[in-house]
C-alpha cells in the first residue's frame, strides 16, 4: 500500500515493524569509520597501473572508488538534486507510481520487498529499467519536469563508464579486454534511487541490511553531504566516506561468478542517521535473462577448478527474489 511509503510524513517514533531483534542491529558504535577503500583515478595515463589497481581493489574489497571517471560532476550533481525533488512531490503524485511488485519495470516502492519481509527498512526507492531508454522514458515519472531528460542523460553517461570498467577488470583478470562484454551480450541497465529519510532510532533499524548485488556491476552515486554506506572487510563493518565527485563501484554476484571467485561480490548495507536525509542512486548492469553465466573457461583448471556451475541469468534472479535480502550469499546456491 502507498501509505507504507515513509517519505510522505514525518515520524518521531519508529514503528515496531521496522524495529530489528537485538542481535541484528547494526552496533553502530562497532563500526570502523573514516575507512579507506581504494580510489583509482581513471585519468591516470599508465594503463597497466589502472588495471592492476582495479584488479587489486575486486579482490581485497570487491568495492573501489573511481575519480576522473568521465561523468560530469554538474550531472551527478543535478541527478541526486532531480531525486531530492523526486520524493518531495506530494503523496499523492508518489502514489500513482506505487507498486510492492518486484516483476514491475518502473514503479515506486519502500523497504525491499514488502511482501515478504517481516521487519521493513527505512528507504523509499524509485527503481528504473533504463535500456534501452526508447522503451522506458515515457513510462518514467513524468514529474519533476526535468527527471527524464537529467535521468536520461545519466544513464547513458554512466552505462558508458560501467563498459569501459569491465574492458580493466577483464585484462586485470588475464582475459581480452572486451571478455565481460561478449560473454555478458546486451545489457540491461536499473537503476535504485534510494531514499533514506531522517530516521528516529537509527540504532534499531537499516535502510537496507546486509546484501551483495545480484547483478553484474554496481555504479553508485552517493549523496556527498551524509554517509551511510558500509562495507564488511574481514568481519567488520567499515564505514565508507563521499570523497568528493567520486563514483562507488562494486563487483556484483555474476563478476564473482565469472571470475571463478577471484573477485568478491561482498557484503554491503546502508545505515540510517537521525540527523539529515540521504539519497543515492545505484545504477545495476545485469546480464539479459536468457544470457548463460559461469566461470571463465580461461580461469579454470587443475589448480583452480570451476566454483560455480552454469546457469542462466533468469534462474539466478528469481532465486535472489524469493529469499530475504540477509540470507547466505546467494551464490552460494549454485556452487559446481
Ligand atoms: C543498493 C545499495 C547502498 C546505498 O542499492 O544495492 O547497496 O548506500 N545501496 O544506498
Ligand atoms: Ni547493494
Amino acid at each position: 500500500m502507498e501509505n507504507q511509503l515513509i517519505s510522505t510524513v514525518v515520524h518521531d517514533r519508529l514503528p515496531d515493524n521496522y524495529v530489528r531483534p537485538e542481535t541484528q542491529r547494526p552496533r553502530l558504535d562497532e563500526v570502523v569509520p573514516d575507512a579507506d577503500i581504494p580510489v583509482v583515478d581513471l585519468a591516470n595515463p599508465d594503463r597497466a597501473a589502472v588495471v592492476a589497481q582495479i584488479g587489486e581493489a575486486c579482490r581485497t574489497h570487491g568495492f573501489f572508488q573511481v575519480l576522473n571517471h568521465g561523468v560530469p560532476v554538474e550531472l551527478m550533481v543535478a541527478m541526486l538534486a532531480v531525486a531530492y525533488d523526486f520524493f518531495r512531490l506530494p503523496a499523492e503524485e508518489k502514489a500513482k507510481l506505487y507498486s510492492d511488485d518486484p516483476a514491475k519495470k518502473i514503479r515506486l516502492s519502500t523497504s525491499f520487498n514488502v511482501r515478504k519481509e517481516t521487519v521493513h527498512n527505512w528507504r523509499d526507492y524509485l527503481r528504473l529499467h533504463c535500456y534501452p531508454l526508447e522503451k522506458y522514458v515515457s513510462d518514467w515519472p513524468a514529474n519533476p519536469p526535468s527527471f527524464r531528460e537529467i535521468v536520461s542523460t545519466y544513464c547513458r553517461e554512466v552505462r558508458d563508464l560501467g563498459f569501459r570498467l569491465y574492458g580493466a577488470i577483464s585484462e586485470s583478470l588475464g582475459l581480452e579486454e572486451e571478455y565481460m562484454k561478449k560473454v555478458l551480450g546486451e545489457q540491461e541497465q536499473h537503476m535504485a534511487v534510494n531514499f533514506y529519510p531522517k530516521c528516529p532510532a537509527p540504532e534499531l533499524t537499516y535502510g537496507l541490511p546486509a546484501h551483495t548485488d545480484p547483478n553484474a556491476l554496481t555504479i553508485l552515486l552517493m549523496d556527498q553531504q551524509v554517509a551511510g554506506l558500509q562495507v564488511l572487510k574481514e568481519d567488520r563493518w567499515i564505514a565508507v566516506n563521499p570523497r568528493p565527485n567520486a563514483l562507488v563501484i562494486n563487483i556484483g554476484d555474476q563478476l564473482q561468478a565469472l571470475s571463478n571467485g577471484r573477485y568478491k561480490s561482498v557484503w554491503h548495507r546502508a545505515v540510517v542517521n537521525s540527523d539529515r536525509p540521504r539519497m543515492s542512486v545505484a545504477s545495476f548492469l545485469c546480464p539479459c535473462n536468457d544470457v548463460v553465466l559461469g566461470p571463465a573457461a580461461k580461469l579454470i583448471n587443475e589448480d583452480s577448478p570451476a566454483v560455480y556451475r552454469d546457469y542462466t541469468y533468469a534462474e539466478y534472479y528469481s532465486k535472489f527474489w524469493s529469499r530475504n535480502l540477509d540470507q547466505e550469499h546467494c551464490l552460494e546456491l549454485f556452487r559446481a
